[in-house]
């Protein structure tokens, strides 16, 4: 993954690339480095750790630079892993995956060349290098042909101190100016300041940066003009508002940002469009990966049962390579809070290859899968700085039940109003906050289990992966009929389990398997909207929620297990917003 910025102006680099980097961290924070050219010497530095590690090269000189912070692919958590790469007289910051790396390494070590990481990056620089005669934007047009893979590349050239030359492949990237130089990034917050113009790069895109003057390429490097995107740098500042962390806070939040998505999904323009296409819709497949996966499984119970139309949900990354058929009326939604996972990107383009309609559900305005979709429906979830998703799956859920209720009325079906929710999820923030008290039980277990039945199982599925992510705590998320068909034998005394009820037909099945795993030593605790269940001798403790419409109730059932997430994580002296080896922004496969 790793996040990439550049900067080429009058202030000094250093700092505007420090903070760029911490608005990127998000995208990874295993080392972090800069080049800086004060036009006549090239400085890097670099460190493992996060951004701060960097932060006392502030004060260094230079008004060109490029600067990188890490999510390790090819090879360790190192220094000399890190960030900006050189060879001969070309530095650059790579973020993407080459995948021919390891045979093009091998010409070069045929060549003589040595090499000083165990990087895929560090070959691009050779390979750019290796043609350089002058002319830093033909070098690295020329340079980057041979790859095979991803990147958004951001190179400086020692011959050239005044210039940054941009590459993109499948990796975002955007460019920008500003009120007193131009700038290069990964996203938007990091390249936006107050009256900044941005561009977005597509694929094989080029662009330089050269004194005052931001010029864009075609793949045969003819100059081309481009829109700029819209933004809103203001509004989304980070901020964490007394809370300790972000993720706390963004449960917090929920309420808000389902009310927020409701609104700008009844405002859409483009859902009168979409609503043509709902018309000729026979069969639904959903792309997704993570969280995102586990809102398009909740969205599957909803559209099979409400409006009986069969509806599939792929994992993004098994899709791509399954030869999936397409049939005649097959709708594909493609769900990614940021827009941008490399997996995703990737089924949607083989679905759009063999004809599909994409309609995309996303977070973020400016991302490549908006791109790539025929219609787009945002949530709006504002920014989500935590690693793991907690108010934009909300968010998601919300979209998702209101193209439900669109399919619906074109069917002649009425659907649940999904009005009433966000007040529901006020609530549900309420009680879950007592959660808290039943981290003992978790902090010091050895796994936990997470059952359920229809959606209650794809609410235990997000509630499992919440837990495993912020706390490492190994996990699962179980349908709870299934687990006698093998994983009750990893029940013991103590082994913390969480049971979701939520509808009241299936509510005496889930409680046979209550009684199951209980009888072998588990403490049960319960999510429901029945409070009568809460009395059953065999649970320890239980958070009630409002009972809303069962095909829609993940959207509430969820906010006690993301709270029991962090307060675990928290209790075991982690940090819930940064996980250890996860990226909030997942761009390679
Ligand atoms: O940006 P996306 O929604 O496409 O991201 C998908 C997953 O990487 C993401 O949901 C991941 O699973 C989260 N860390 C879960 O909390």
């Amino acid at each position: 993954m790793c996040g990439i910025v550049g900067y080429v102006g009058k202030r000094r680099a250093a700092p505007v690339l420090i903070d760029g980097l911490y608005e990127l961290e998000y995208r990874g924070y295993d080392s972090v480095g800069i080049a800086l050219s004060d036009g006549k010497r090239l400085k890097i530095i670099k460190k493992t750790g996060r951004v701060q590690e960097i932060e006392p090269a502030r004060e260094e000189r230079g008004n060109v630079g490029i600067g990188h912070t890490r999510w390790a692919t090819h090879g360790g958590v190192t220094e000399r892993n890190a960030h900006p790469h050189a060879f001969k007289n070309i530095v650059l910051v790579h973020n993407g995956i080459i995948e021919n790396a390891a045979f093009l390494k091998e010409e070069c070590l045929e060549r003589g060349e040595t090499f000083s990481s165990e990087t895929d990056s560090e070959v691009i620089a050779h390979l750019i290098a290796n043609v350089y005669r002058g002319d830093l934007l033909k070098a690295v047009a020329e340079g980057t042909k041979r790859l095979v893979g991803s990147y958004a590349l951001a190179v400086m050239c020692i011959e050239e101190p005044d210039t940054v030359v941009c590459a993109r492949m499948r990796s975002p990237l955007i460019a920008g100016k500003g009120k007193d130089g131009l700038v290069v990034a990964s996203d938007v917050p990091a390249a936006a300041e107050e009256g900044a113009t941005l561009f977005a790069l597509s694929d094989g895109e080029f662009a330089k940066l050269k004194g005052e003057d931001l010029f864009f390429y075609d793949a045969s490097l003819h100059e081309i003009s481009k829109e700029p995107i819209e933004f809103d740098p203001v509004d989304d500042v980070p901020d964490l508002k007394g809370y300790r962390h972000y993720m706390r806070k963004e449960i917090d939040e929920i309420p808000k940002v389902l009310s927020l998505s409701q609104a700008k999904i009844s405002r859409n323009s483009c859902f009168s469009d979409f609503y043509e296409v709902l018309c000729q819709t026979k069969y639904i497949q959903i792309v997704a990966c993570g969280t995102a996966y586990h809102s398009g499984l909740c969205a599957k119970e909803a559209i099979e049962r409400i409006c009986r139309v069969p509806a599939d949900v792929y994992v993004a990354s098994e899709y791509r390579y399954g030869d999936p058929l397409i049939p005649d009326g097959t709708l594909v939604i493609a769900i990614s809070q940021s827009g941008e996972t490399a997996d995703t990107l990737a089924a949607v383009r083989l679905a759009k290859e063999r004809g599909a309609y994409i309609a995309a559900v996303t977070n973020v305005t400016y991302s490549s899968l908006t791109r790539l979709a025929d219609t787009v429906l945002y949530t709006k979830a504002g920014r989500e700085i935590a690693v793991a998703a907690t108010k934009s799956f909300n968010a998601q859920l919300m979209t998702l039940y209101s193209i439900v209720s669109a399919l619906a009325a074109t069917l002649g079906k009425e659907a649940p109003s999904v009005g009433g929710l966000s007040a529901m999820a006020e609530s549900a923030v309420i009680t879950a906050e007592s959660v808290r008290s039943w981290t003992p039980h978790f902090a010091g277990a050895k796994s936990a289990y997470f059952i359920g039945r229809g959606a209650d199982r794809y609410a235990a599925m997000e509630g499992s992966l919440k837990l495993k992510e912020i706390s490492y705590l190994p996990s699962e998320g179980y349908a709870a009929g299934e687990l006698k068909h093998g994983t009750l034998a990893l029940i013991e005394k103590g082994t913390p389990v969480v049971a979701v009820i939520t509808r009241r037909e299936i509510a005496d099945k889930t409680m046979s398997a209550i009684h199951e795993v209980y009888a072998r030593g588990a403490t049960v605790f319960l999510v429901t909207c029945f409070p009568e269940l809460c009395k059953t001798p065999e649970v320890t403790a239980s958070a009630v929620i409002p009972e809303c419409p069962p095909e829609y109730s993940p959207i509430l059932s969820v906010i006690p297990l993301q709270m029991l997430a962090y307060y675990t994580s928290v209790a075991r002296g982690n940090n819930p917003d940064k996980p250890r080896n996860l990226a909030k922004s997942v761009t390679v496969e």
